[in-house]
């Protein structure tokens, strides 16, 4: 199955908030998007609500066709929200209010019981879970131990990389991750996200073959100034699909 592709629209709100103007509206972007061919539409509500608003959410909730994946902290607030408004997935992240994005992963090893927790809340809201981490063995093998639907891995380190080898390290990490959470848990979805771009995200796909799922906002909604949603759509799944020729 090819890899499909979430697109976050976060950024679209970032526009938005900076005037206070009613737009450009993320929940429009969305239905661009779906019609362009993106497999699902990711968005996250931070605490501060600096972008996504919750009422975002629950109009995308209305509208959203393929797969509504919300972000969000592990906080007893966001998952009450999460358990009204009913995304189909919930992918859970780390979120400090000083941060310009994600930072780092979550810290599964130090939080298995409170994300146990939350995940038995969310599957009673009939709600997929996902996890943000680092390629790390240690925090997939707790994720896997949870029993998570998805893992994503965060790309990073791989995308902020700006020489040969330390992109080629960065590889190395992220594929060794990915390969032991499949070889853990066969059933397990493999997402990657975090600073991708039409020019990195062929060779992580190559290079990672469990890759199942990509996350990527804010590179593409930049394209998307320039070309608009329908062509920056295509132009990723170019890449994607580059990268899969490769594997
Ligand atoms: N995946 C996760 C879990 C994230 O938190 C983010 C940023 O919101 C992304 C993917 C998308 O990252 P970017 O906007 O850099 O493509």
């Amino acid at each position: 199955m090819p890899v499909r592709l979430h697109v976050n629209v976060d950024h679209v709100a970032t526009l938005r908030q900076q005037r206070g103007t009613p737009y450009p509206d993320p929940v429009e972007a969305a239905v661009f998007l779906e019609q362009a061919g993106a497999d699902g539409i990711t968005v996250h509500l931070r605490e501060d609500r600096r972008h996504i608003q919750e009422r975002d959410v629950e109009l995308l909730r209305a509208l959203v066709k393929t797969l509504l994946n919300l972000e969000m902290a592990p906080t007893e607030a966001m998952v009450a929200f999460a358990e009204r408004v009913k995304p189909d997935m919930v992918t859970l992240v780390p979120e400090s209010r000083e941060e310009l994005t994600t930072e780092g992963g979550l810290d599964l090893v130090g939080e298995r019981d409170r994300i146990a927790a939350i995940k038995a809340r969310l599957a009673d809201a009939g709600i997929q879970l996902s996890v943000f981490i680092a390629p790390d063995e240690a925090q997939v093998q707790a994720a896997c131990e949870l029993g998570v639907d998805t893992i994503e891995l965060h790309t990073g380190e791989y995308s902020r990389a700006d020489d040969d080898e330390e992109v080629e390290a960065e590889l190395e990490r992220l594929a060794a991750a990915a390969k032991l959470a499949v070889s853990l848990e066969p059933d397990l979805t493999l997402a990657a996200g975090h600073g991708l771009t039409a020019r990195n995200v062929a060779d992580l796909v190559a290079a990672v073959p469990e890759i199942d799922e990509l996350n990527i906002g804010h590179a593409l909604v930049c394209d998307a100034l320039f070309v608009g949603f329908t062509d920056a759509v295509e132009r990723y799944r170019l890449a994607i699909d580059a990268g899969e020729a490769e594997r």
